[in-house]
Formats: structure tokens, C-alpha cells, sequence
């Protein structure tokens, strides 16, 4: 499924109660999103704290990973501290997975 970059930003406000996304921007709830597909699933950013779930999956963020992901985040990873019920609507994941991809 092709993604909108420009749809997906409206869709990314679900995640800004935890996320940030600009370069350099604060972790919070959340990691610090810049630049995170094509990067290591729970790998360094910028020191966050990230839960054994997820250190323990290995592999990376791409369109198939990051789909799984934001479809059901406690699926994806049993025990995840991603307190998010997940993104059912298969466009808006697409969509807010071309966003993060613009983001790098
Ligand atoms: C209620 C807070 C919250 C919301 C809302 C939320 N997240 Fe998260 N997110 C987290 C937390 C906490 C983690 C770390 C999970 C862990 O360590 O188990 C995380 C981790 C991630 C990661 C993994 C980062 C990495 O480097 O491995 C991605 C990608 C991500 N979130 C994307 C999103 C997107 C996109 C949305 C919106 C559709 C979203 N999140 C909504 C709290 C949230």
C-alpha cells in the first residue's frame, strides 16, 4: 500500500503525546522518532530507556516491521511499554509510515 507523507502527519498527532520527531528533538514518553526507519529496532536514541520487549525482537525498522508495529504494538512485542492500542486502518499506517520516512 503507497503512503501520503502529508496524510500521515495529520495521523502522527496520535503519537506526539509520547513522540517527538524533529532531529535533535527530546525523548519522552516515547523515543525520538527522526530518522527511524531504516534504523535498529530499540537501538540508540539519544540514551532512551528502551523495555527488554523490544531490545529483545533485533532486527530493523522497515515498511513490513513498523507495519506489524503500529497495527498492535503488544503483538508485535509481548510486554512492549508502548502503552498504544495500535492503528487498525491499513492507509493511515501507510500513510503515517511514509511521514517517518520523510523524517531522515
Ligand atoms: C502513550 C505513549 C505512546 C504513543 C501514543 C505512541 N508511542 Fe511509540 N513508543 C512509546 C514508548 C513508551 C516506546 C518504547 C517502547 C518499548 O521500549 O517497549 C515507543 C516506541 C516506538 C517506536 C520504536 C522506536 C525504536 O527506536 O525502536 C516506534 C517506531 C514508535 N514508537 C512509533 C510510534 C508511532 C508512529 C506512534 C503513533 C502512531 C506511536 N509510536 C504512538 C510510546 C508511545
Amino acid at each position: 500500500m503507497v503512503g501520503d507523507a502529508a496524510k500521515g502527519e495529520a495521523v502522527f498527532a496520535k503519537c506526539k503525546a509520547c513522540h517527538t520527531i524533529d532531529q535533535g528533538g527530546a525523548n519522552g514518553i516515547g523515543p525520538n522518532l527522526f530518522g527511524v526507519h531504516g534504523e535498529a529496532v530499540a537501538g540508540d536514541r539519544g540514551g532512551y530507556a528502551f523495555s527488554d520487549a523490544l531490545k529483545g525482537k533485533g532486527g530493523t525498522w522497515d515498511d513490513a516491521t513498523l507495519d506489524a508495529w503500529l497495527k498492535n504494538p503488544k503483538a508485535f512485542a509481548a510486554g512492549t511499554k508502548m502503552t498504544f492500542a495500535g492503528i487498525t486502518d491499513d492507509q493511515q499506517r501507510a500513510d503515517v509510515i511514509a511521514y517517518l520516512k520523510s523524517k531522515k
